[in-house]
């Protein structure tokens, strides 16, 4: 395994007096898996460089947000266009109506659009909108389930009082008896249910909905008045051109979105539907970089990609070849897999590995082998993989592969 080259050694050494915990958050350094850069010098279509000039083909797509390929062209030349007018303004540009009517017509359910920045934004300001609509104060969400990192949701409740966590109960993905459990715990007072497109927990194989869970869930919504709130802002893009649940046709009330809506410029959207309109107008929603035209003007251009070029299409063809490869190469080997998740958002894991030590292994030696890869999280597709980065990557899996195996072999 390479050893974390010279330059990233120092910047963490630095790193680790002038930052807490020397780079905190997701990418803090302590949850860095060998073998892994912590820092990064550049980034061009499918691939990054590190610190020390490493080339990396990029399956992690910084957690999602880059879905056409890192400084797509076409997404740069709308970002300058749009810079050179005004950015952070005294007021909104064009490009938040033109981007709110875009979105509404992209995703069914949706009747306007609110703009924020990150993906805890828009969750948070839904919880608020559900609240505000119904009058009632609980929300049921998902227990283990991601939605960002404020108080009510930070999987690392450090600092977080119970207060922060009042009026939420939790039910179980893909249960919906644990769903009318929950429900009937807070009679009459259930705003809102939140739930993501699938079941995508960090560290555990990932669960696709159920289709009559997902139809459950809204005819309970229907029933009690409830909200149903569709966290799509890891999946949104990578399912369906629309809302993520548009194929299993449940509309939600409400709906999140971030990451990759601006290959890598920082927006949030919540879509909501007209019953929503009202409170979303009286709701104080703000933030001073909230209206800023750049990300949105990105948004515009990543969107007329993603439709002019078929993007979902053909990130879900390369995800799915790049499945069957993977789960070819481990058969190869007489190696057990579980690859789960959408083929565009893959998650692998090796069969008892509880401590997640053989998925370093593996991810280590794909790094050797020039292939980002998350140990623990799900990966993402971009719509810049070609037929040779799939090479690249299978052949990367394939010593990832070996490496595991020897170290099985070992144990
Ligand atoms: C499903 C989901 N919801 C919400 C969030 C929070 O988004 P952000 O990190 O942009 O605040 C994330 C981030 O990973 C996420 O995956």
């Amino acid at each position: 395994m390479a050893p974390v080259g010279p330059v990233d050694g120092e910047l963490r050494r630095r790193a680790a007096v002038a930052l807490p915990a020397g780079v905190y958050g997701h990418v803090k350094a302590g949850e860095r898996w060998p073998g892994s850069p912590q820092f990064v010098a550049r980034a061009a279509g499918s691939r990054f460089w590190d610190v020390d000039g490493r080339e990396y083909l990029d399956l992690l797509c910084s957690w999602g947000p880059i879905i056409l390929g890192h400084r797509h062209p076409e997404v740069e030349e709308a970002v300058a266009a749009q810079h050179a007018l005004v950015d952070c303004g005294n007021g909104p540009a064009p490009a938040m109506v033109d981007l709110a009517e875009r979105l509404v017509g992209i995703v069914d359910h949706a009747d306007w659009a609110m703009f924020a920045k990150n993906g805890s934004d828009a969750t948070t300001l839904c919880l608020t909108l559900a609240r505000a609509a119904t009058g009632r104060k609980t929300i049921l969400v998902a227990a283990g389930a991601y939605h960002g990192a404020p108080p009510w949701c930070t999987p690392e409740p450090v600092g977080v009082v119970p207060g922060d966590r009042a009026h939420l109960s939790y039910y179980r993905y893909n249960d919906l008896e644990s769903v009318r459990a929950a429900m009937a715990a807070a009679p009459d007072d259930v705003a809102g249910i939140i739930v993501s497109p699938f079941r995508h927990d960090a560290g555990f194989d990932q669960e696709l909905p159920d289709p009559a869970f997902a139809r459950g869930l809204r005819e309970l919504c229907d029933a009690t008045g409830a909200l149903l709130i569709l966290d799509d802002v890891r999946c949104g893009l990578r399912i369906a051109f629309g809302g993520s649940w548009e194929p299993l046709g449940v509309a939600p009330d409400l709906s999140a979105w971030s990451k990759a809506i601006a290959n890598g410029y920082p927006l949030a959207a919540v879509l909501g539907s007209e019953r929503v309109r009202a409170v979303a107008a009286a709701v104080f929603a703000t933030g001073s970089f909230w209206f800023a035209a750049d990300a949105m003007a990105a948004s515009l251009a990543t969107l007329a990609v993603l439709e002019r070029e078929g993007g979902v299409a053909a990130m879900r063809d390369w995800g799915r070849r790049f499945r069957d490869g993977v789960e070819a190469t481990a058969a190869a080997k007489g190696l057990e897999i579980n690859m789960t998740g959408e083929v565009t958002m893959p998650y692998l894991s090796f069969p008892g590995d509880e401590d997640r030590a053989l998925a370093d292994v593996f991810a280590a030696a794909c790094a050797d082998g020039g292939l980002f890869v998350h140990p623990r999280h799900n990966w993402f597709v971009s719509a810049a993989l070609d037929d040779a980065d799939l090479d690249l990557a299978l052949s990367a899996v394939g010593a990832g592969f070996e490496a595991v195996a020897t170290v099985s072999a070992r144990a």
